[in-house]
């Protein structure tokens, strides 16, 4: 039941069993927020981009989201059985070819064609997720990477060539709480066959001030543009409350693990009263520059997610709205992207009532071989996957349902099947639901599930 081909940004595609995107996603594919003139995404990109510039940074910003399972995954280290590999949570369009789930895909690819330097990659990328007001299954990423060459620094000593530059970068007044948390040998070893510690602690301290940097740069800009529009006396009525305009911004550091690097970190950021991961990071792991370019090199590495970034910047309250091409959103960032000066936090325009439908039904029992009649081909419990859910909900009814939340689960005690009801809330961007419009779009969406997960309804 999927098509035989596909044809994504030009190119046609051969489709096998393991295909799962779905035509929303696909035609997302062609939209490259990153890239749109004045979109708060393309905004947020270029204010990262000033922090990191050339020439020893260059930027690519449209490889296409189609990469390979390799490129993806294995070229980065990540094991057979990692989770991520799964369908549930990737997007294939045949067993070795997927949509990206990061840009960390192309990083391989790049320290095999690079000389010493940095890079920095934005693209569109893919997972298949929750709905709510933070998840979305496209966004925006941005990588950075920054290398050094043991053959190409004064007398070969990369730790001092870094702490030099280290030295050369701007500092910042922002407070950060907890600037070096211990790494746990098992989760992040150093690579000492490979790195010395100083080397190591230089690339990590040159890492963490340029990351520093750039949330302060963000942040920032975000401050600016709240005392900015507090100022505006004329203006419609402020969003921004006085201690945002005021408080200095809380940062931390926190350990974190990823397949390609060691040691590894996140960013967190303190925002309306919570922890919030803005990016992830850490040295790169020594196989991944001596399969792409040479023994000799280490560096850093970093993917940032840019929507986060973005709705922290302009106050943006719900991700669907980047996907947006409504006037009302669009219009407020106009010449920004030229003008910084410009920028202001997003006027939310008024919130349409929401709309909670529930849909119960039953899972194929494991022990009725074949189902209890009806197709036979419904999910049992054992294969069951939120996120297929997800997806088809998605797909039945758009950016018309803002979030999905499983409410109530349970085994029969008689036949052992097993029962769920997950409370969808319908709530558009752009108009009032009436009552029927949202039982429309329910029954579509319980048919799809009938249709596409074999669910039985209740
Ligand atoms: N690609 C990682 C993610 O998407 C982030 C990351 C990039 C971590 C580079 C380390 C280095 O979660």
């Amino acid at each position: 039941t999927h098509p035989q081909t596909v044809e994504i940004n030009g190119n046609k595609y051969t489709t096998d069993p393991w295909f799962n995107v779905s035509s929303t996603v696909l035609s997302l594919t062609s939209r490259k927020l990153h890239l749109q003139k004045d979109h708060p995404v393309a905004i947020t990109r270029k204010i990262v981009e000033s922090v990191f510039p050339p020439p020893t940074y260059r930027y690519y910003n449209d490889f296409d989201p189609v990469v390979s399972t390799y490129e993806n995954f294995d070229s980065l280290g990540f094991p057979p059985d990692h989770p991520g590999r799964a369908r549930s949570d990737t997007y294939y369009i045949n067993k070795d070819t997927l949509l990206r789930t990061h840009t960390s895909a192309h990083e391989a690819e790049l320290f095999r064609a690079g000389a010493s330097g940095g890079f920095l990659i934005s693209g569109d990328v893919y997972r298949r997720d929750e709905v709510d007001r933070s998840h979305y299954p496209v966004f925006h990423q941005m990588e950075g990477a920054r290398v050094w060459d043991r053959n190409t620094v004064p007398n070969g000593d990369l730790a001092a060539a870094v702490l030099q530059d280290l030295d050369r970068l701007p500092k910042h007044n922002m407070t950060v709480e907890d600037p070096s948390p211990p790494s746990h040998p098992d989760r992040n070893p150093l690579q000492a066959e490979h790195h010395t510690p100083e080397e190591a602690a230089a690339v990590a301290a040159h890492l963490k001030r340029s990351l520093e940097l750039m949330v302060n740069e963000i942040f920032s800009r975000a401050k600016a543009a709240a005392t900015a529009a507090a100022g505006a006396k004329n203006g419609t009525t402020t969003t921004t409350t006085a201690a945002e305009r005021t408080e200095p911004l809380r940062v931390r550091w926190v350990e974190a693990s990823f397949p390609f690097t060691s040691p590894s970190w996140e960013l967190e950021v303190f925002y309306q009263g919570d922890w919030l991961e803005v990016l992830g990071c850490g040295v790169s792991k020594h196989e991944l520059h001596a399969h792409a370019s040479g023994p000799s090199r280490m560096g850093w590495a970093f993917g940032i997610g840019l929507e986060r970034i973005a709705m922290l910047l302009f106050r943006i309250p719900d991700i669907r709205l980047f996907w947006s091409r409504d006037v009302r959103f669009l219009s407020q960032f106009r010449g920004v992207e030229d003008d910084l000066a410009r920028l202001r936090p997003f006027v939310p325009f008024s919130k349409y009532p929401a709309c909670y439908r529930d849909v119960s039904f039953w899972l194929r029992g494991a022990s009725a071989a074949g189902g209890g009649g009806g197709a036979g081909a419904g999910k049992a419990a054992a294969d069951w996957h939120g996120n297929d859910l997800m997806e088809v909900v998605r797909d039945a009814a758009g950016d018309c349902v803002e979030d999905v939340r499983l409410v109530d689960e349970f085994v029969h005690p008689a036949t052992g099947r097993r029962s769920m009801c997950y409370r969808i809330n319908y709530r558009s961007l752009e108009k009032t639901l009436t009552n029927a419009e949202a039982n429309e779009m329910h029954g579509r969406v319980t048919r799809a599930l009938v249709e596409r997960l074999g669910v039985e309804v209740r």
